[in-house]
């Protein structure tokens, strides 16, 4: 496995893989990898012939009072990692090689990026859409590969690919669970052993929002049984719970016979949790 540290030296070896017809897969990440990017790169391998993981905390999409200094870092973890998944390239760049200091450039998906994580973490996935737009320019994969956990995420990328015509495609990957819901993320790492019993409550009520969904509840009626469920958790504080439409994000009235998604944020004292689940309504009969 190769560890490059620039994307200048990304972009050459990309373009040597590219001249031989080697289809390249991307995991980006930011690093305390776990079994969910595990099964991210497993995606890549199947269906790419090169795997390039990047690690890297991009500070600007951080707020100012984020946790971007004290983010996990277990680098030599992270390597054998990917080591051991076979992966051929690992992208770790730092800071001043991503941004040198004359570096200005923002992208922004205004519509999709601005509400939910957007009205939340003002800016949050500005920084995600500028980082993902240069890693995409320096490997040029053929794939991308994203977890479902961070759906808007998923969406606002999906969404610059096609603007900006990249000749890339997005993959996005089942969330991976603990046993009891929880979906992993790197900040699980963050939570006490109460706030963790704790945690699988944003999972539950999405599943209930699921069932009601399915058995043709209206959305005003899934979201407040989804409240109720997260609000009975002590010390859980809900930052959104809502149906919507999976492209456009905008919250639902009505659903009759949609795919819609179901999105829910709460903190545990000042740790965010985020999940998702995707579920279809039935057709109303008339
Ligand atoms: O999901 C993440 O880990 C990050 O937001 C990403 C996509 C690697 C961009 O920094």
């Amino acid at each position: 496995m190769r560890v490059m540290r620039h994307p200048h030296r990304v972009s050459a070896w990309s373009r040597l893989l590219h001249r031989e017809g080697i289809r390249i897969g991307l995991v980006p990440t930011m690093g305390a990898l776990h079994a969910g990017h595990r099964a991210l790169i497993r995606a890549a391998r199947l269906s790419c012939d090169a795997v390039a993981v990047s690690i890297f905390v991009n500070p600007v999409q951080f707020g100012p009072k984020e946790d971007w200094s004290r983010y996990p870092r277990p680098f030599a973890r992270d390597v054998r990692l990917c080591r051991d998944e076979g992966v051929d390239l690992l992208f770790a760049p730092s800071v001043a090689s991503m941004y040198p200091h004359d570096f200005q450039t923002e992208v922004h998906v205004p519509r999709l990026a601005t509400r939910w994580e957007g009205s939340v973490r003002p800016g949050h996935l500005s920084g995600v859409a500028t980082v993902v737009t240069k890693l995409l320019c320096a490997v040029q994969p053929a794939v991308a590969y994203f977890g479902q956990k961070d759906f808007q995420q998923a969406a606002v990328v999906r969404r610059l690919i096609e603007d900006l015509d990249f000749p890339s495609r997005i993959e996005v990957c089942p969330t991976v669970r603990e046993s009891d819901g929880l979906a992993l993320s790197s900040r699980n790492l963050y939570l006490s052993a109460s706030q963790r019993a704790t945690a699988p409550v944003l999972y539950r009520a999405l599943f209930e929002g699921a069932r009601l969904t399915r058995t043709g509840s209206a959305p005003r009626d899934v979201r407040r049984a989804m409240l109720r469920i997260c609000r009975s958790a002590r010390g859980v504080t809900v930052d959104y719970l809502t149906v919507c439409d999976p492209h456009t994000l905008e919250p639902l009235s009505r659903l009759s016979g949609r795919a819609v998604v179901l999105l829910g944020a709460i903190r545990l004292g000042s740790i965010r949790l985020i999940d998702n689940l995707l579920v279809r309504a039935p057709r109303r009969r008339t």
